[in-house]
């Protein structure tokens, strides 16, 4: 089966070609940084926008890059939700209208899952039952899955997602937006013993994270340092970094005991921060699990864990033309396939 799948929540534009047989043949991303910088973060109605005009060029370069006619398609998956209203509808009315015109069916993918699965497309790829570790813009969660479908939320976050506390401390420091490649690329020449940001929620029982109040804690600091050197951005950013990376560290090893389960699946944005990937390394060799990530291309938003997703969900697929987006939708409302 040939699934065409279209990622459009946020300021990314995907699109993949997924195989069951033959894998991923081709995958294709226009970002929207450029659009977005000048603002210090994603404006809902131009992404919208941008997505429009840059759906239908991707899909026809994706199928020159695969070497595959559209009529080779059994289907087309695009994501649902979460994400921006705007973003969502302008990709779900492009997907369901190809499907259309090419009379393929069409499936709406939520988009953690499609996070969640992207290890899927890597060798090896982690087996059932696994916790994930959802690391983005928009979410921080720990998940118990048991088979695609099946999520059970673990813990997550009580205010702000870790790569939004990224976003936002980057902004606090004048690093620009996307937040999580400026800190850490700032923080390479910071001074790690200078400032020690607290570890919120380390102390209490449970698997849920708190990150508003590092950016507060980073907040108060830049304003104790003023005027701001280029050493003091860059040793808040490695104190900021290491605070955030910790907790996460901290909560997946909890997790997996608490379970009893070996593997962790890392996924989302954040999941491509290297000191994040170097602490679970080393946590998991010390108690003897195993991590798995997507490729760090596939770990931000992008169309090939779309198209992996809406291969196992197409089932579900339907010709309807009407559609739904759900900006707001929790994993736990996924169905077993
Ligand atoms: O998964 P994603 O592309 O979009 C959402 O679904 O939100 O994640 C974007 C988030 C942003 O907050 C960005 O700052 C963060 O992932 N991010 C990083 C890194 N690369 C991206 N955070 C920390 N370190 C990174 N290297
Ligand atoms: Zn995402």
């Amino acid at each position: 089966m040939r699934v065409l799948g279209i990622e459009t929540s946020c300021d990314d534009t995907g699109v993949a070609i997924y195989d069951t047989t033959a894998g991923l043949l081709a995958h294709v991303l226009f970002s929207q940084i450029k659009t977005h910088q000048q603002y210090g973060g994603v404006v809902p109605e131009l992404a919208a926008r941008d997505h429009i005009r840059k759906v239908i060029p991707l899909v026809d370069k994706v199928l020159a890059d695969a070497g595959v006619e559209a009529a080779s398609l059994d289907g087309v998956a695009y994501t649902k939700g979460p994400g921006l209203a705007g973003a969502l509808l302008a990709g779900s009315s492009v997907a369901r209208s190809l499907a259309f015109a090419w009379d393929i069916p069409a499936v709406g993918v939520h988009h953690m899952e499609g996070h969640m699965l992207a290890p899927m497309l890597e060798e090896p790829a982690p087996k059932f039952p696994f916790i994930a570790l959802l690391v983005s813009g928009g979410h921080s969660l720990l998940a118990e899955v048991t088979e695609v479908g099946e999520y059970s939320i673990l813990g997550q976050t009580l205010d702000d997602a870790v790569g939004e506390a990224f976003d936002k401390t980057a902004k606090i420091l004048g690093l620009g937006y996307p937040g999580g490649p400026a800190i850490s690329r700032a923080a390479m020449a910071g001074d790690s013993t200078r400032f020690k940001f607290p570890r919120p929620m380390l102390d209490r029982p449970g698997l849920d994270f708190s990150y508003s109040g590092l950016k507060t804690f980073a907040l108060t600091k830049v304003a104790e340092l003023q005027p701001l050197s280029e050493q003091d951005i860059a040793d808040v950013a490695c104190a900021f970094q290491a605070a955030a990376v910790e907790t996460l560290v901290v909560k997946s090893k909890r997790a997996l005991k608490q379970t009893s389960i070996s593997s962790l699946v890392v996924a989302g944005g954040v999941g491509a921060n290297l000191l994040l990937r170097d602490e679970l390394a080393a946590m998991a060799s010390a108690e003897g699990f195993e991590v798995f990530y997507p490729k760090i291309e596939f770990c931000t938003d992008n169309g090939a864990m779309i198209a992996y997703a809406g291969a196992q969900r197409m089932h579900q697929a339907t010709k309807e033309l009407a559609f739904q987006v759900k900006p707001r939708w929790s994993l736990e409302e996924l169905q077993p396939l």
